[in-house]
């Protein structure tokens, strides 16, 4: 576990120009030979709650790290890459392969927030836990996944931002691998040659200008293995950085989903890169509606990556009858907060009920169904005629009386 290995003179190069906290780390096995490499640099952003107020913890990865709890995998167990710091914190990464490839499975980072010179104040303390797949795209064997592009990983309170990554698992004969398999972000955006690598060339993350429609995910929460929340949407955050800056982030359609389904609170949580948003639906009355969002956002502003923490509990959008499904082609705009918007197309969603693992009847959106007004009037008009009705039989039957009276 020495720093900057002579042997990886390009990984040397690039974290000796640009930055001075890429770290090194290696797992050995039981022969002594190399199994899983990696160097990275990595910046956390952890929200915490202090003494009476919410506060940001921001470290990096140390580059005493200990490779304790790491393993070359075996027959039924995969690689484990555990890289453990300070007072019981860690960040791990498992790995998988298959067809000649391999891939970082599910990264976990581990914080105590009873350390009090990363958590100063908490009022917790207690170790907590996240978990993304989203850090590496599989890549050939025998090849070393290389990232110089920064990437924000955000997930509840915790934003990662990864830079300058290089990892090879399943490593053959304890050599790590002179060929590159450059991620997409660094291909896509033609990073300049290692030698002219400079701190500025920073991958900014949602810079898209205005991007086109957002694709309609279909995401599904499963009670064990019955599927209980069923939303079909499509998702674009509108996010008001100043006065006249705004940004438009559509969320991709692959995003994880995950919740739970109760009878009265249901919570469906969709794991973007960059956003992770939480939609809550509850039942009153036998409707149900969408009456919380929670969205933790991570943005590249100005350079430097900012967290967009955004809820509202009091919303009450998409309401229809328990046991039936909400349908909403046209484009709706939820507004969750002064600095957040959410865009949505072609909603179909059922958070209750779901029977068979499809939805039920649907409930249409006023927007959708102009038609709507002509009940109204019909209802209207017979409303109308039964007043009139009724106060013709009391006037008929006053006539009447006095006529007797008259006698
Ligand atoms: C493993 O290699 C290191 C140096 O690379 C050496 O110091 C150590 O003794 C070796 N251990 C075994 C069990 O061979
Ligand atoms: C990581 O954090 C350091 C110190 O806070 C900062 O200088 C650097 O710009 C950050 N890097 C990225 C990619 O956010
Ligand atoms: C919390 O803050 C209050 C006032 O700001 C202070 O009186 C109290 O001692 C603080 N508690 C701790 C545990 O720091
Ligand atoms: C490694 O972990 C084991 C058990 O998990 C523990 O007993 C040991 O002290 C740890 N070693 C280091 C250097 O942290
Ligand atoms: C893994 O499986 C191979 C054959 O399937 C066997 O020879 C080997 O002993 C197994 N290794 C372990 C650690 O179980
Ligand atoms: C990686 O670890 C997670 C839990 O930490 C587990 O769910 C997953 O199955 C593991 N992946 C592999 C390939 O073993
Ligand atoms: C590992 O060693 C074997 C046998 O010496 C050789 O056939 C194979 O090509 C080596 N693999 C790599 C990646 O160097
Ligand atoms: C999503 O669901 C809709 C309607 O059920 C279906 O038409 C569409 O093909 C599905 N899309 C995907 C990617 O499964
Ligand atoms: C985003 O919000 C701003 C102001 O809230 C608005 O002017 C702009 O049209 C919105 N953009 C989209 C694509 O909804
Ligand atoms: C979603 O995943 C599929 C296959 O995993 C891939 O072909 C497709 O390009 C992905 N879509 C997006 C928008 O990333
Ligand atoms: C935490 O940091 C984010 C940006 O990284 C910022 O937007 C937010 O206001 C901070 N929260 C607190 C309580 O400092
Ligand atoms: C559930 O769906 C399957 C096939 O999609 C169908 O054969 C079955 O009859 C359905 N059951 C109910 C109760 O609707």
């Amino acid at each position: 576990m020495t720093r900057f290995g002579a042997s990886h003179l390009v990984v040397l190069l690039v974290a000796a120009i640009s930055v001075a906290q890429a770290v090194k780390i290696e797992v050995h096995g039981k022969d002594n030979k190399t199994c899983i490499y990696a160097v990275l640099s990595v910046n956390f952003t952890v929200l915490y709650e202090g003494n009476g107020t919410m506060e940001n913890a921001t470290f990096q990865l140390p580059d005493s790290l200990s490779s304790n709890g790491s393993t070359c995998g075996g027959n039924n167990s995969a690689p484990l890459l555990n890289m453990g710091f300070g007072t019981g914190h860690s960040l791990s990464l498992n790995f998988s392969h298959t067809d000649g490839k391999f891939s970082g499975d599910v990264l976990t980072f581990t914080y105590n927030t009873s350390d009090a010179k990363l958590f100063p104040g908490a009022k917790n303390k207690s170790v907590k836990h996240v978990a993304v797949n989203s850090l590496m795209e599989s890549v050939p064997l025998n090849t070393i996944y290389t990232c110089r592009s920064v990437k924000a990983i955000a997930s509840e309170a915790v934003v990662m931002v990864f830079w300058h990554v290089g990892i090879q698992a399943f490593v053959e004969n304890g050599t790590i691998s002179k060929n590159e398999s450059f991620c997409k972000a660094d291909v896509s955006t033609t990073v300049s040659p290692v030698t002219t690598q400079t701190t500025s060339t920073v991958t900014p993350i949602p810079t898209k200008p205005p991007p086109d429609l957002p694709a309609v995910g279909n995401y599904t929460v499963k009670n064990g293995s019955d599927p209980c929340l069923l939303a079909n949407m499509g998702l674009q955050l509108n996010i008001t950085i100043t006065e006249n800056q705004a940004r438009v982030i559509n969320i991709n359609s692959n995003s994880t989903a995950s919740g739970r389904c109760g009878d009265k609170h249901s919570v469906l949580l969709l794991q973007d890169t960059d956003a992770t948003i939480q939609f809550h639906f509850f039942v009153e009355q036998s409707k149900f509606f969408l009456k919380e969002v929670q969205a933790n956002v991570s943005l590249l502003v100005n350079g430097s990556t900012t967290t967009l923490n955004s809820s509202n509990g009091n919303l009450k959008y998409w309401q229809a009858f328990v046991g039936s499904s909400y349908i909403c082609r046209s484009e709706q705009r939820l507004v969750v907060t002064d600095k957040l918007a959410i865009n949505t197309f072609n909603v179909w969603l059922q958070p209750f009920e779901v029977k068979n693992g499809t939805f039920s009847r649907a409930e249409e959106c006023s927007l959708d169904d102009d038609s709507i007004l002509i009940p109204i009037i019909v209802g209207a008009a017979l409303a109308g005629l039964i007043v009139i009705v009724v106060i013709a039989y009391v006037i008929g039957r006053r006539s009447s009386y006095a006529g007797y009276q008259t006698l």
